[in-house]
């Protein structure tokens, strides 16, 4: 009998050995955490993403000072708002004392240190449910849109957040959102585009925390979000999104598209990012509440996933969770 002279067990064998030859590690400088901003009062829960509640300002602040003190370096914040307020063309989304502006300026007042991302988009603020503006046909104008999020993120730069993210996937809307932001005077305004976003099922319990699922009804976003079979196409994405003036990219959804981000990160070498969507958090919550999986074990393994991958830090829901697993060792 012969025996084989290599033996990768070895070095697997022992926990300081395990520890030595490590190469990826989730930290919680890795995460940015998305946060549902309503204008009610308090809290309330949104069911399919058990967990995840919307907030008041007041709540806001609660968990930005639990961030802080748990080192989570971000929070991205998604306006939820009063559905009475949503018109055809979204333009509560550029009101200076919407919902956002107001979340930003609160944030930054208390908690200036800490970092405030926002969504540039208008489906939560359309009566269609729609990221854009749409002619009689439905079709999602491209042009008459990018003039809508120029708006909105000058608000919000104004309101004084940190980064902002196109999540659209207009063409050129990174170019003119950083023209807008470079002759305002916003030269630190960062920018995290969503570059390749896949129009994907995953994101259903996302649309009903923000409110629009129901207007959006049985729409789709094909003509603006990319096809999931596509990754070449990806790159182009990218490619155009670093030339108009990102400062960092992302991948979305996350852990179906793992390939995406390694190709993107082999080719451009920049800051990239994924986000662990909604209904990627909804299965890992809703298997574990049957005892099919063990949670904090499956989320950390997804998470360290995206770090093998490339990523350079992550959106999940579960980060103040984690932040919390990561302090317990
Ligand atoms: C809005 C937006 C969406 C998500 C982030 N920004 C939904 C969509 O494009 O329909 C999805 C996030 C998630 O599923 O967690 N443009």
């Amino acid at each position: 009998m012969s025996y084989p002279l290599i033996r990768p067990r070895r070095m697997r064998r022992d926990e300081f050995s395990r520890r030595l030859m490590r190469e990826n590690v989730l930290t919680t400088n890795d995460l940015i955490y998305p946060v549902f901003v309503h204008e009610e009062k308090g809290r309330s829960p949104v069911p399919s993403m058990p967990g995840v509640e919307r907030l008041s300002i007041d709540e806001l602040l609660r968990v930005a000072e639990e961030a802080l003190e748990l080192g989570v370096p971000v929070l991205d914040l998604f306006g939820v708002p009063d559905p009475a307020a949503k018109t055809a063309d979204g333009r509560i989304a550029w009101d200076p004392d919407g919902i956002i502006p107001r979340a930003i300026r609160a944030l930054k007042a208390r908690f200036p240190e800490l970092g405030v991302m926002t969504d540039q988009a208008l489906d939560p603020y359309t009566t269609h449910g729609q990221d854009g503006l749409i002619d009689e046909s439905g079709y999602i104008l491209n042009d008459e849109t990018i003039e809508a999020l120029v708006k909105q993120s000058l608000v919000h730069a104004e309101a004084g957040v940190d980064i902002l993210s196109p999540s659209d996937m207009m063409d050129g809307r990174i170019g003119a959102i950083r023209e807008a932001l470079e002759d305002a005077g916003f030269i630190n305004t960062r920018i995290m585009s969503y570059a390749a976003k896949y129009a994907s099922a995953f994101y259903g319990p996302f649309r009903s925390a923000v409110g629009s699922a129901g207007n959006l009804g049985k729409g789709n976003k094909f003509t603006y979000q990319m096809d999931p079979a596509n990754s070449d196409e990806a790159l182009r994405e990218v490619e155009l999104d670093i030339a108009e003036g990102a400062d960092m990219v992302m991948v979305k959804p996350g852990l179906p598209y793992l390939d995406v981000i390694r190709r993107v990160k082999d080719a451009f070498g920049v800051p990239t990012f994924a986000y662990q969507v909604s209904g990627e958090y909804a299965m890992l919550k809703a298997a574990s509440a049957n005892g099919w999986l063990d949670e904090k074990a499956c989320a950390l393994e997804a998470l360290l996933a995206f770090k093998r991958a490339g990523a350079d830090g992550v959106l999940t829901y579960y980060a103040m969770d984690v932040a919390r697993w990561l302090r317990q060792g």
